[in-house]
């Protein structure tokens, strides 16, 4: 049996993962590195792009500081699941909620850090409650192990759109 490969594809289709990354993680490198860590976002990406092709998973990344652009890219619903890193909208956004729910793809929640250990007011989640599953606090790691998670989940056929039922839009 190979260690690699095709596991992403559950002996259908490629999974397609979005990476959504919210505001401020663009400067990840930099910012406030003794919480986040030296890895920047573009090496991250490359982590998870590697594992992706190892897993035959095909996943697309999207990072903006704006909560409009980060809606507006999941509105094109072309992705079968998501991991999501909304960073300081985590502890805000409605609108971000609502729209992950509306579009009907399962997500992954990710943080660098571990918000519920940090300031109060990071332990309000908009997010946590309706997320498929959660990594927290293992910086560029999350990501990896959140792809491989949804991986097996779709080969297990444990997530919609492996047969093709949540191919089409709702619009
Ligand atoms: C973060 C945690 C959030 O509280 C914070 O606002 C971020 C990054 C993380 O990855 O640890 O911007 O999402």
């Amino acid at each position: 049996m190979k260690a690699t490969g095709a596991t992403g594809t559950g002996g259908g289709r490629a999974l397609r993962v979005l990476v959504l990354n919210g505001p401020n993680l663009d400067l990840l490198g930099t910012r406030e590195p003794s919480i986040y860590g030296r890895e920047t976002l573009s090496e991250i990406n490359a982590g998870i792009a590697a594992r992706a092709a190892e897993l035959g998973v095909t996943v697309a990344f999207f990072q903006s500081n704006h909560e409009g652009a980060l809606i507006d890219r999941l509105h094109a619903r072309d992705f079968d699941a998501a991991i999501v890193n909304a960073a300081g909208l985590t502890h805000t956004s409605v609108s971000l909620r609502d729209a992950l729910l509306a579009v009907e793809r399962p997500f992954v929640e990710v943080h660098l850090s571990d918000p519920a250990t940090r300031e109060p007011f990071r332990k309000v989640n908009f997010l946590e409650d309706v997320a498929a599953a959660r990594f927290v606090g293992l910086h560029g790691r999350g990501y990896t192990l959140a792809l491989e998670e949804l991986a097996r989940r779709w080969t297990a056929g444990l997530l919609p759109g492996r047969t093709g039922e949540a191919e089409s839009s709702n619009g």
